[in-house]
């Protein structure tokens, strides 16, 4: 069964319990995607009710996964079942940011507001241990940045799923000047644990992907705007022309406008002579 082969390694592995801080659209499926694979988790929320949302969107997903995999004949109905129940029962909710003593990696997974991020990256370096790997699923903002803010520079990685994070195999895994080598080995192992790929990068605006998706997705909306092809038939070009799985106008939308724009107007500002930023 697919989904146990994780569970089985369990005793080989450094890591046991995840730390995972947002549970929005990136987060819930950072947090059931170690759970799906024997993890036990800490899901931590500023808030009870931001905690209750993440949950029933991992309690919706994980459902659907599982009957798809009863469906392709992988599990059975009851596997199915015992398979949701667990995956929940390993993941604690909480508001309380203490619990993150007890993690192994912490992934931090909250909105891209650098006010928020110092004053939480500031909190992590004073609760978690000496051993404990942090990782920040930022986009688009410094590695070093949030290294510092945290005071463990040599503990610091950055670790950037894709949405959805259920289905999306990369990983880019960052390293700073000042990261470990041994704590980014075992970001790296932990990664291809959950089954996904990681590719190595450094500490540089946007890694690899963002870094030629979102100048690619702006470009598109520019398309549009000069009047060039409606947005439909831009996506219709760019997946039956480039065998893309989605259009640049809709992945806008499934990212996040709000996203989008955010990103690549703090990399103008921050390199006004980037053009590709422009
Ligand atoms: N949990 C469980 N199941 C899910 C799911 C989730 N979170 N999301 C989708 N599914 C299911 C769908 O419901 C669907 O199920 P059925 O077959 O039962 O209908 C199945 O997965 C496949 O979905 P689709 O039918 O939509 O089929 P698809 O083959 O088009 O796959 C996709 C969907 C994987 C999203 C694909 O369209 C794709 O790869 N799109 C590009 C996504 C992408 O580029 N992501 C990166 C964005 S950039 C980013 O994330 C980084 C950043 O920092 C901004």
């Amino acid at each position: 069964m697919r989904a146990l082969r994780g569970v089985r390694s369990l005793s080989s592995r450094s890591e046991r319990t995840v730390g995972v801080i947002g549970l929005g659209l990136m987060g819930h499926g950072i947090a059931q995607t170690a759970a799906e694979k024997g993890y036990n988790v800490v899901a931590i929320e500023l808030e009870d009710k931001f905690l209750a949302g993440g949950l029933a969107r991992v309690d919706d997903s994980v459902r659907k996964l599982a009957s798809k995999a009863v469906a392709k004949g992988k599990m059975d109905e009851r596997a199915a079942a015992a398979h949701v129940e667990s995956t929940m029962a390993r993941i604690t909710a909480t508001t309380d940011r203490d619990a993150l003593s007890a993690c192994d990696i912490v992934i931090e997974a909250m909105i891209e507001d650098l006010a928020l991020k110092e004053k939480l990256y500031t909190e992590i370096g004073r609760v978690v241990g000496d051993e404990c790997i942090i990782a920040s699923n930022t986009s688009s903002l410094s590695i070093s940045r949030m290294a510092a803010y945290c005071g463990r520079p040599g503990q610091m990685v950055g670790m950037h799923f894709f949405n959805p994070v259920q289905l999306m195999k990369l990983v880019e895994v960052v390293r700073t000047d000042a990261t470990e080598a041994a704590i980014f080995a075992r970001a790296m192992s932990f990664v291809e644990s959950l089954e996904k790929r990681p590719v190595e990068c450094i500490d540089t605006p946007g890694f690899v992907v963002n870094r030629l998706l979102v100048p690619y997705v702006c470009s598109a909306i520019l398309l549009v705007e000069r009047g060039v092809a409606s947005p439909r038939d831009v996506d219709t070009a760019m997946k039956l022309g480039a065998g893309h799985p989605m259009g640049p106008v809709a992945l806008a939308d499934y990212v996040g406008l709000d996203t989008t724009l955010s990103i690549i107007s703090g990399w103008n500002a921050e390199f006004p002579e980037e053009q590709a930023f422009t």
